[in-house]
C-alpha cells in the first residue's frame, strides 16, 4: 500500500468548505483504489489564528509542513484583516520557503459549463499557464520612505535572475512536451521592460534548443490578452513572469467558464519540499457559510496533487467523475445551477465508486 502524507490547510472563508468536500473525494478515490493511503492532517492556521495569535502560522510552521508529501491548501484572507498581511503571512512563506518555483494553472471547459465566449466551446480551449513564482515583480523587494509626508517614495522592484528564469523556462518547455500538440508560448513586455524581459526572451532561445520539437513563439503581454479572446485555439502551454501570468490566469479562468473550476499547483520540480495544490479562487466572502461555494477546483486541484504524487490513475479518474458531474447539469450557481457543495460532492463521489 502506498502511503502520501497531505498536510490540509483549509485557512479562511470558503476555504473549510472546498477543503472538505475535496478531502471526501480524495478518501473516496483512495478507497476506490485500495493500492494508495492518504494520511491527512488538518492544520487550523489562517485569519482567525493571527486574530488569536498574531500571526497566520506558528513559527514552526514550515518546519511541521516539510514533513509531508503535500499541501491541500484552501483560501487565504479575512474582510477585517488587510490582504497583504494575510498573503505575504501564510501563502507566500510557504510558496517561497519550499522553493516552489513553478505555478501551474491548467484550463479547460469542462462539460455543461457555458463559456462567455460565444463561438469557444470545449475543445477550443486547453491551456497550461505556468507561472514564474518565487520571484520577479512579486519578490518582495522595495520599500517607503518619507511615509506620509508629500515626498513619500515607493519602490517596488521586479527581480528576475538567471537562475530564476532558465529553471522556470526548462519547467515549461518540458510540459509543452509533455502535451500532445508540444507548442509554447513565451509571454514577455520586452518592448517596454528592457532588462529583465530582454533577459526572458533571451533565455527563452536558449532553452529552447534542448527542446527541438517543440514549437515556441513569443507574445506581448497586452498582445497575448487579446489573443486568448480572439484565437483561443492558437494557444497550448504559456510560460510568463510572476504578475504577468497571475492576471493571464485569471482571464484564462473566466473564459473557462468561472473562476470556482479553476486549479493551481505551487510545484517545487526538483522535490526537495512538499508542493502546494489549491483553487485560485479566494475566500469569496460573499458566499460564505451559505453551502454553494463550487468545489471543483478543489477537485481539480486535488487531481493535480495526485498527479504529483504519482497517483496518475486516480488523478485520471477524479477528473472524469467531475466531467460526468459537470456534465449532468449538476453544479453550482456560479455555473448557472443551483446545486449546494454538497450535492455536488456527494455526486463526484458517487461517480468514483460507480466506474467500473
Ligand atoms: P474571490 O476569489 O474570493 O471571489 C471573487 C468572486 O468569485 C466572488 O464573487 C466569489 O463569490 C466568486 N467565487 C470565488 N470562488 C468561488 C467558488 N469556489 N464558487 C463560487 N463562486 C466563487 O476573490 P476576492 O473577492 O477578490 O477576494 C476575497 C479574499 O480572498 C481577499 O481577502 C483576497 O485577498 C483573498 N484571496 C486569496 C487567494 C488565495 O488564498 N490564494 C486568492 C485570491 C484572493
Ligand atoms: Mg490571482
Amino acid at each position: 500500500m502506498r502511503k502520501h502524507a497531505i498536510a490540509a490547510i483549509p485557512a479562511d472563508g470558503i476555504g473549510p468548505e472546498v477543503i472538505a468536500a475535496g478531502l471526501q473525494a480524495l478518501e473516496a478515490l483512495a478507497r476506490r483504489s485500495g493500492e494508495f493511503e492518504l494520511k491527512v492532517e488538518v492544520f487550523p492556521w489562517g485569519s482567525d489564528y493571527y486574530k488569536e495569535h498574531g500571526v497566520l502560522m506558528p513559527e514552526d510552521g514550515l518546519a511541521r509542513l516539510k514533513a509531508f508529501d503535500a499541501i491541500y491548501f484552501g483560501a487565504v484572507g479575512a474582510p477585517d484583516v488587510p490582504d497583504h498581511v494575510t498573503l505575504w503571512g501564510l501563502r507566500l512563506p510557504i510558496c517561497q520557503g519550499f522553493d516552489q518555483y513553478a505555478n501551474v494553472r491548467p484550463t479547460r471547459i469542462l462539460p455543461g459549463v457555458t463559456p462567455p465566449l460565444r463561438d469557444c466551446g470545449p475543445g477550443d480551449l486547453d491551456w497550461v499557464i505556468v507561472r514564474e513564482n518565487s520571484e520577479g515583480e512579486y519578490a518582495g523587494h522595495g520599500g517607503r520612505a518619507h511615509r506620509g509626508l508629500p515626498e513619500e517614495v515607493a519602490t517596488e522592484t521586479a527581480i528576475f535572475t538567471r537562475v530564476g528564469v532558465t529553471r522556470i523556462m526548462r519547467y515549461a518547455f518540458r510540459l509543452a512536451q509533455s502535451r500532445p500538440r508540444k507548442l509554447l508560448t513565451v509571454v514577455t513586455k520586452s518592448n517596454a521592460q528592457r532588462f529583465g524581459m530582454v533577459m526572458w526572451d533571451e533565455i527563452a532561445a536558449e532553452v529552447s534548443k534542448d527542446f527541438p520539437d517543440v514549437t515556441w513563439d513569443k507574445m506581448l503581454v497586452d498582445a497575448m490578452t487579446m489573443r486568448m479572446v480572439l484565437k483561443p485555439q492558437s494557444i497550448d502551454t504559456v510560460v510568463a513572469t510572476n504578475l504577468h501570468a497571475d492576471i493571464l490566469s485569471d482571464l484564462a479562468a473566466a473564459l473557462a467558464g468561472s473562476l470556482g473550476v479553476a486549479p493551481t499547483g505551487n510545484i517545487d520540480p526538483e522535490r526537495r519540499f512538499p508542493s502546494m495544490f489549491e483553487p485560485i479562487h479566494g475566500s469569496a466572502f460573499d458566499i460564505t457559510g451559505k453551502g454553494i461555494a463550487n468545489p471543483i477546483a478543489t477537485f481539480w486541484s486535488g487531481a493535480q496533487m495526485l498527479e504529483h504524487l504519482g497517483e496518475a490513475e486516480a488523478a485520471k479518474r477524479l477528473m472524469r467523475a467531475v466531467e460526468k458531474v459537470s456534465g449532468s447539469g449538476l453544479v453550482t450557481p456560479d455555473l448557472g445551477g443551483t446545486a449546494t457543495t454538497q450535492q455536488v460532492t456527494d455526486a463526484v463521489c458517487e461517480a468514483i465508486r460507480a466506474e467500473n
